[in-house]
């Protein structure tokens, strides 16, 4: 990485200061409030255990979800606060103001190897339209900014960017740098056979990242519902399965240009809705029923998806293969959870992007048998589409 990271700090960078370091701890909050997931949070603890052990004062800000217009108790870090307190055995204060005078009194009280977390930065207004007051005032919790949000380095927000510009350093954790590492050397030096595997439910939002791909892999499998679209615009019946109609022009295009690269699913699980699961059955991807939907890809494109998996020195996965949520529709993307986690053992770079795929992985029980699971679901799929990522970009350069 062309990038300062924090291990490239010098011991007098940390010692006795305040480091503002931003996470992504934008994790899912079940009744009552609890943590139900904490990989986000997890996934910052050797950067935060770097900064305490150099005697840094540790200043965490974050997201958390989608607060529109100020503060809302919903959306409060509180919950996370008392996570990281059990994940980091030891005192995480948190401070219930983001910026202003209580919140930087507080990181002024801190001790050497202290930590603080102040509450949502969506709470103040100018935080995603990357306000320049904002990072200014945010700028004066910390003597140095290290930016560990990988999930959030896509965003150009007062908290990821406009604050990077005003500190010194800026450096990038340990997470930023193992994602890129991963997603980096995937797309740049993929070891071949290099097999990627999209899913999802919308060609539009995944039009860029097959443009990407195209050039660089060996084979692109594609699955979940953005299939469909692709067999609109080669004239099949989709029944009631989820089309883009003002995307099958460019779907065509695509498979035009792709050639035998593209590889589309040759069968499909169906059934009249979600709900009616009972009734799931596999038909050939030119016999959907005009009343029914594809949910899943169907047993023979899973079966050689895996063997492309298993084949692959070089394996990326991003979106779901189908309802994953809702069984039986759940078949083929556990498929390809399975496939990777064995193509892993037998020596395959397997790279899983963020969001659903993730997710899968995990409630799978597979995600430690995965090369690199990626913490960021919008951001790996920026950096995917070969995006500056403004997270990133902010910090300093690798001298
Ligand atoms: C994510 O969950 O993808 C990141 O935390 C970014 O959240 P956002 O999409 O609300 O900006």
């Amino acid at each position: 990485m062309n990038k300062r990271t924090v291990a490239n700090l010098a011991p007098a960078e940390m010692k006795g200061r305040r480091a503002l370091v931003r996470v992504d701890f934008n994790v899912p909050l079940g009744e009552g409030g609890a943590v139900t997931d904490d990989t986000r949070i997890r996934a910052a603890i050797p950067t935060l255990q770097l900064l305490i052990k150099g005697g840094a004062r540790v200043v965490l800000c974050s997201h958390l979800g989608r607060p529109k217009g100020g503060p809302d108790p919903k959306y409060s870090l509180a919950p996370v606060a008392k996570r990281l307190r059990e994940l980091l055995g030891r005192p995480v204060t948190f401070c219930p103001s983001v910026v202003g005078t209580d919140a930087e009194a507080a990181t002024k009280a801190l001790n050497d190897g202290d930590v603080l977390l102040v509450e949502n930065t969506r709470f103040e207004k100018g935080e995603e339209k990357n306000d320049a007051a904002l990072a200014e005032a945010m700028a004066k919790l910390g003597d140095f900014y290290v930016n560990d949000a990988f999930g959030s380095a896509h965003r150009a927000h007062s908290s990821t960017e406009a604050v990077a510009k005003l500190m010194h350093p800026a450096v990038a954790g340990l997470l930023i740098e193992k994602e890129l590492e991963y997603l980096g050397n995937a797309l740049d030096r993929p070891k071949r056979p290099f097999v990627a595997i999209l899913g999802g439910s919308k060609i539009s939002g995944k039009i860029d990242v097959i443009d990407a791909l195209l050039p660089k892999v060996d084979a692109l499998l594609i699955g979940g519902a953005m299939a469909c679209t692709f067999f609109k615009a080669m004239g099949f019946e989709t029944g009631a399965s989820l089309v883009e109609p003002d995307r099958v022009d460019m779907a065509k295009a695509l498979v035009e240009r792709a050639g035998s690269v593209l590889i589309l699913p040759h069968d499909a699980i169906v059934a009249p809705t979600v709900a009616e699961g009972a009734k799931a059955r596999a038909v050939k991807r030119d016999q959907i029923p005009a009343t029914e939907a594809m949910l899943d890809i169907g047993p023979e494109t899973a079966a050689s998806y895996a063997r492309a998996i298993l084949s692959a020195k070089t394996a990326v996965w991003n979106g779901p293969m189908g309802v994953f949520e809702t069984p039986p529709f759940d078949t083929g993307t556990n498929t390809i959870a399975q496939a990777m986690a064995e193509a892993s053992a037998k020596g395959c770079t397997t790279v899983v992007g963020g969001g659903d795929s993730a997710a899968a992985v995990e409630a799978a029980g597979l995600a430690a048998k995965m090369s690199h699971v990626s913490t960021g679901g919008g951001a790996s799929l920026e950096f995917l589409e070969g995006k500056v990522l403004p997270g990133v970009a902010a910090l300093d350069d690798r001298i």
